[in-house]
């Protein structure tokens, strides 16, 4: 038999580079981010009846969420443009992931993060691949204000989402979820913090549509945690409060890309609660197999919601995207679960304390 590289994949960049902003080849700085599973739910049927439930698992990324997409665009962009260092502001994912790709480029990252509110698992991200990590007394929207003042003033490239770039190699999702499903969904159902995700997938399908490639739009679907739902309330949350610590954010920046999502798609901005987040995220991984981050499971209990209220039919394709894994955060998991069961070391016990 003869070894070739025949289907291996080589990154959002030059997988999709045609529907992409031209990146010097030099440039591109890749850790083969995307070509994540859309897993297809099959023990829900007593909730979700004959939907099509998939779920687009962005927690299989190098550093385990959907922000890899946009950092290798954003991170290779800045190396072309002779960048030395990147700075963000984060609630976690968006810092290791900058970290990590700055660490590839063999540039400097700065990385602002609420003290005492990132999981774990992102924290020691950003710290191992080397990025200053400053913790700030105050939450997410201080962080992004402060992040935003430093490089109008000095030159440090800012890899949150209102840079373009996050936003074009982000959009990568949607083309992948169509190309596995042959079209695109009927609903596609995010969690929604700074709201650059939905708005990057929406760019996605229209751009698909608009180049002839599918011949439908799915209805967008946003779902924010009840304590920090500032596009439902239609004002900013200035203390949000959420156990979804990822898209604790009260203000969004891409605000007017999630309305403009909704409205042009025909879909809801709508919000869950902390319980509805924690059930569903424990049901994913109990009857799925699939562990996601609480943030993530914001959108399937979006689905569960809108599936109560009638909304949602049988035969329609719902996708799903679960932004980053369960790993990221196990003080989570391990709360909010049965405590393991101390035994003996002695087999007749334990025989007994597993029923038999
Ligand atoms: N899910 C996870 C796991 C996230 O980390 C984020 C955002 C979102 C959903 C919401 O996506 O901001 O595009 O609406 N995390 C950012 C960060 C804010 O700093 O890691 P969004």
């Amino acid at each position: 038999m003869q070894l070739t590289r025949k289907g291996l994949w080589g990154g959002i960049i030059r997988e999709f580079r045609e529907f992409l902003p031209e990146i010097q080849d030099d440039a591109v700085t890749t850790l083969l981010e995307g070509n994540t599973p859309l897993v297809e739910c099959v023990n829900l049927k007593d909730l979700f009846g004959e939907l099509r439930l998939m779920l687009k698992f962005e927690g299989l990324n190098p550093t385990g969420s959907f922000k890899d997409r946009g950092m290798t665009m954003a991170v290779s962009k800045a190396r072309e443009e002779g960048a030395k260092a990147i700075i963000c502001a984060s609630t976690g994912n968006t810092s290791a992931a900058a970290a990590a790709y700055a660490a590839k480029a063999g540039m400097r990252a700065f990385v602002l993060v609420p003290d005492g509110q990132i999981a774990m698992g992102k924290l020691s991200q950003a710290i191992m691949h080397g990025a200053m990590v400053l913790q700030i007394k105050g939450n997410f929207d201080n962080a992004l204000e402060i992040v935003k003042e430093i490089t109008r003033d000095y030159p440090i490239k800012m890899v949150n989402s209102i840079n373009p770039f996050r936003i074009e190699g982000q959009k990568t999702g949607a083309f992948e979820v169509c190309e596995h499903l042959g079209h695109a969904p009927t609903y596609h159902f995010l969690p929604v913090g700074n709201a650059g995700n939905i708005t990057a997938y929406w760019k996605g399908y229209r751009q698909y549509y608009g180049e002839g490639i599918i011949s439908n739009l799915p209805k967008m679907m946003g779902f924010q945690a009840e304590g920090a739902a500032p596009i439902v309330l239609g004002h900013p949350v200035e203390e949000p409060d959420t156990l979804a610590t990822a898209i604790k954010i009260g203000n969004p920046a891409s605000w007017d890309g999630a309305l403009k999502a909704r409205d042009e798609s025909g879909g809801v901005i709508s919000s869950v609660t902390d319980d509805e987040i924690i059930e569903a995220y424990k049901l994913l991984a109990a009857r799925e197999g699939v562990f996601c981050e609480p943030a993530s499971a914001a959108s399937v209990a979006g689905v569960i919601k809108m599936k109560k209220e009638g909304v949602l039919n049988d035969g329609d394709t719902v996708v799903c995207t679960l932004t980053g894994h369960g790993l990221k955060d196990p003080d989570i998991a391990l709360k909010s679960s049965e405590k393991p069961i101390k035994v003996p070391a002695d087999t007749a016990k334990i025989l007994k304390v597993m029923g038999f």
